[in-house]
């Protein structure tokens, strides 16, 4: 018998130097007993062996599947992956084989592995934590069915970026200090804090990430920890997890579990046309979908269409817009050139007589479009999004930013586009003085022209 060992559950890398060490060797599967412990021998580069490393050719999507099967709890997997790799150097299988038993189970493993990566991204929840000194630290509870934490973890550096949070699970916990990634030892549930004051924000989050139809959000939040976090675990640095990031996965896991969306601006739109996920679609004469080029460089997010929207089926065509139009003019920008759009794309009023009184969404109606939004977002791909008013900017950053702090600072979208923050045009026929009302509004043509200066 030969031990082959490895030195983490989804060690990938050891596992695939220790195939070429076996094969070299001649190993049967049947002979090799894998362990995976602190120290990890390279079969290869044993002074006995005399084995060169070489890389040993695989057929295209063997290593693709290996990299999941490799991250699955069960412990026959080392084994089975090189009882295929074996046969299929000896030509006694082929990777398209669809009747082959041993591929369709680790297909499917690989599959199991794919769809936790995902719930980790759909339903892990941060909370906040003030430290000494007041820093803000976002902790996370999480129960992995396979090995996927590192997997995992570029993922949340890159959507996290910009904040400190830690990832505690029973198999290992990660943490983020905006810098660097470390790891550290497994957690206890109790570790973890249960309760913050970011609840919206996460909702809005969770609703940008999902199709709500197809997921229950809400019954999964209800999962989160109990009791308060206190210490962090000691931790080891491990620059590795982020190079070892799997892009590719990635693309793969969104392909095969996240339904697929529509995929030109018209097709969304034709698809929004029948949304039915919050009740503001039933009084409202049409959806207000956005306008403009899909090449457009510049996008602009108000709040909600109104009543002349409505009617119009278009975006800012009623009072509100044309305050924004000559705003645009007056900055050198041209409407044509950018695409606009808004938060919630039905009109929510109460009637009063045979007027229709405005109404502001709330922040269960906004995440409910939030993903009609995302689509918009990742469709023109824009290089900088104006949120117009405050609705526009907790809708894209996720964050509940009051204007009068954040106008005219850049913030980021929850798909990492830079927002910038500015009034919504409608203040400006609130204001009761005149000359508050040009004060602002030359200050809303400057933000436009700012906006302008990030995009020429
Ligand atoms: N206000 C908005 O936020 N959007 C519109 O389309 C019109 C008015």
């Amino acid at each position: 018998m030969i031990t082959a060992r490895l030195s983490a559950e989804d060690d990938f890398d050891g596992w695939r130097n220790q195939c070429r060490g076996l094969m070299r060797l001649g190993a049967r599967p049947a002979d090799v007993i894998w362990q995976v412990g602190e120290q990890r021998t390279d079969l290869f580069a044993s002074p006995e062996s005399n084995i060169e490393a070489a890389p040993i050719g695989v057929p295209k999507g063997f290593a693709e599947l290996a990299r999941s099967v490799i991250c699955h709890s069960d412990p026959e997997r080392f084994g089975l992956l090189y009882g295929l790799l074996v046969d299929l150097k000896a030509r006694r299988r082929h990777m398209g084989d669809e009747a082959d038993p041993l591929l369709r189970k680790l297909e499917i493993m690989a599959k199991h592995v794919r769809r936790d990566i995902h719930k980790m991204r759909a339903f892990l929840r941060f909370r906040r934590v003030e430290e000494d000194g007041g820093e803000e630290h976002f902790i996370a509870w999480f129960e992995p069915e396979h090995h996927i934490v590192r997997t995992n973890a570029a993922f949340f550096v890159r959507r996290f970026a910009g904040m400190k949070w830690s990832i505690l699970t029973p198999q290992l916990s990660i943490h983020w200090d905006r810098q660097k990634l470390l790891e550290a030892s497994a957690a206890l549930k109790e570790d973890a804090p249960t309760e913050d004051d970011i609840e919206e924000q996460w909702k809005t989050y969770y609703g940008s990430i999902f199709n709500p139809a197809r997921l229950k959000v809400k019954a999964m939040l209800k999962e989160m920890p109990k009791k308060y976090w206190h210490n962090m675990p000691e931790t080891a640095l491990v620059t590795e997890l982020i190079q070892s990031a799997r892009n590719r996965e990635v693309a793969m896991i969104e392909k095969d579990i996240v339904p697929s969306a529509p995929d030109t601006l018209p097709t969304l739109h034709a698809e929004a046309n029948r949304c039915r996920r919050c009740p503001l679609h039933g009084p409202a004469t049409q959806l207000v979908f956005g306008e403009g080029p899909s090449s457009a460089r510049l996008m602009f997010v108000g709040e909600q269409p109104g009543d002349q929207e409505d009617r119009s089926g278009r975006p800012f065509v009623g009072p509100a817009g044309q305050i924004f139009d000559a705003a645009l003019t007056q900055a050198g920008l041209d409407r044509t050139q950018s695409y606009v759009t808004n938060a919630v794309k039905h009109f929510k009023f109460r009637p009063e007589g045979k007027r229709r009184i405005h109404e502001r969404p709330n922040v269960g109606e906004i995440n409910h479009c939030r993903w009609w939004l995302k689509r918009e977002i990742e469709l023109v791909k824009p290089d900088l999004i104006v949120a117009l008013g405050a609705t526009a900017a907790r809708s894209l950053t996720g964050r509940a930013l009051p204007i009068t702090v954040s106008r005219g600072q850049i913030f980021e979208s929850l798909e990492g586009v830079p927002v910038l923050v500015t009034i919504h045009p409608s203040y400006l026929l609130r204001l009761p003085d005149p000359e508050a009302t040009e004060r602002e509004r030359v200050r809303f043509v400057e933000d436009l022209k700012s906006a302008q200066s990030h995009v020429a």
